[in-house]
């Protein structure tokens, strides 16, 4: 039995949760859910991100005390999260006192990589990032990200010497020490590394007020990615208690628009630390709602909850964890939605469900029920984080056994009163039934669940539709 240690990232509380943000989450669940099932101790950590100016702006522009609005919207995400079905062990929000205090630890263990100087550049506050000449340059002074000019400033700033672990972290990512997913990733945060400065690691309070203090230092709080990248460790209680039991972490969960942060500030302050890196960053594209980024000024925002509430947890799982595929961007329409729903979780998994079961009931088959054993082919998909393959893997079996049905019709069987044959067919399909349920536990646990139960020591059928029609 190994101990797995399972990171989400932690998002910004400048606005309420919308479908992207699931995607940290469900993912994670699913790896979760997965070694759980195969006998290991997990730990999942979540939380939110709650510092840096773009979180002190939004509060100012609403004319809200920033605790204050910081607290109503961090609510609202814990909240999404468990809407989810997504079970997490350990939770941090970067206002704690004890995160802020552990952070402060943080930075006093890298202070001998950390320097003064006056950063003279660019900053992105919708990317809470600095930008360099070079991208300043390409980008014409403007985020493409976020539609807006980067702000120049001028000022004294702690900077971290990210120069001392280059070569390190470049070794570490090739050997696969830390394995990048997509590979494709992995190149592209190399070139970025080659060409990465030191980084500004604070911000003067005269600038942004709303950081954790620099220890020693009040007139300057912490740069927020530093701040954020440190929860990782101090919701373990680091460095005040000891954590190699769980350190480090099996796979960290991140979109690919902030893998730069956790492929070369992160490691480098792991470094810095001398703790060992992440096994795994899995990054993942981004939800698109009709072929754009979902922007409150296009319209185009898909609340999770509408999903969620008119087709249920599964219903929103597994569209999120098949149709939006797990490394490249993909699409939200409620027509593929509501298709997918329809076709594939109604019809091929519901129907089956209800059609076999209701079969053995009818003509009172005892189930004989294997045990269960996963396929090589399955277990390799899951270990290489390749969840959306590893559905359309599940659904051909549930394809094939649907088409099982068909062929041997098991209703003629009945009526020619050959109950051998029918109790061997049935059987048959009975069991390859549970093994899809057995596999399908990590993505949708609760429809999963209720498969295992109508095929238990005996066969019920359901009560009520396992996927429901037609809703409103
Ligand atoms: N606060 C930082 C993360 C710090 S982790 C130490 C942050 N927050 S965020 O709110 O902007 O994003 C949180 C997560 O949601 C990121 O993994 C990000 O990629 C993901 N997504 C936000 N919008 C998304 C989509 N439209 N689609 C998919 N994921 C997206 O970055």
């Amino acid at each position: 039995m190994a101990k797995v240690y399972i990171n989400t990232a932690i998002p910004y509380v400048n606005g309420v949760p919308h479908i992207g943000h699931a995607l940290d989450y469900c993912l994670a669940d699913v790896c979760a859910r997965y070694h759980r099932l195969m006998g290991d101790e997990v730990r999942v950590s979540a939380g939110t991100d709650e510092h840096g100016n773009k979180i002190q702006q939004k509060a100012n522009e609403l004319g809200v005390p920033v605790k204050q609005y910081v607290d109503e919207n961090a609510a609202k995400f814990k909240d999404f999260i468990s809407k989810l079905g997504v079970e997490y062990t350990d939770y941090v929000r970067t206002t704690d006192s004890d995160h802020e205090r552990l952070a402060q630890e943080i930075w006093k263990k890298l202070s001998s990589h950390i320097y003064k100087a006056t950063y003279d550049g660019w900053y992105c506050t919708g990317c809470e990032r600095y930008v360099t000449k070079k991208e300043y340059d390409e980008n014409h002074g403007i985020c493409p990200d976020h539609n807006k000019p980067y702000e120049e400033f001028e000022e004294e700033n702690y900077y971290f010497r990210i120069s001392d672990f280059k070569d390190q972290i470049k070794a570490a990512i090739e050997s696969k020490e830390l394995l990048i997913l997509p590979d494709y990733r992995a190149k592209e945060m190399l070139a970025l590394l080659e060409e990465s400065p030191d980084v500004s690691f604070s911000r003067p309070t005269s600038q942004l007020s709303w950081g954790v203090p620099i220890p020693g230092d009040d007139s300057q709080v912490m740069y927020v990615w530093m701040d954020a990248l440190a929860n990782y460790l101090t919701v373990l209680g680091y460095p005040e208690k000891e954590i190699s039991d769980w350190w480090p972490a099996t796979a960290e969960f991140v979109g690919k628009d902030i893998l730069r942060f956790h492929s070369i500030i992160w490691p480098a302050m792991l470094m810095g630390l001398g703790l060992p890196l992440p096994k795994a960053l899995v990054s993942h594209g981004m939800v698109l709602a009709d072929g754009q980024k979902m922007s409150k000024s296009i319209g185009n925002v898909v609340d999770p909850l509408d999903v969620i509430n008119r087709y249920g947890i599964d219903g929103f799982r597994y569209y999120f964890l098949r149709h939006i595929d797990t490394f490249s961007d993909s699409n939200f329409t409620w027509e593929k939605f509501e298709n997918a729903y329809n076709n594939e979780l109604a019809n091929d998994l519901g129907n089956l469900v209800q059609r076999l079961s209701s079969m053995f009931s009818k003509h009172n088959i005892k189930f004989l029920k294997h045990n269960v054993k996963f396929s090589e082919q399955y277990i390799e998909l899951m270990n290489n984080y390749e969840y959306s393959k590893a559905m359309d893997y599940v659904w051909e079996k549930i394809q094939n056994l649907n088409r099982k049905v068909d062929e041997e019709k098991p209703w003629m069987l009945a009526k020619a009163g050959e109950m051998e044959k029918l109790e061997n067919c049935l059987n048959e399909l009975g069991n390859g039934v549970v093994e899809v349920a057995y596999e399908l536990l990590p993505f949708l646990p609760g429809s999963a669940e209720k498969i295992l139960a109508v095929f238990g020591a005996d066969v019920t059928p359901p009560s009520e539709p396992l996927f429901p029609k037609n809703r409103e």
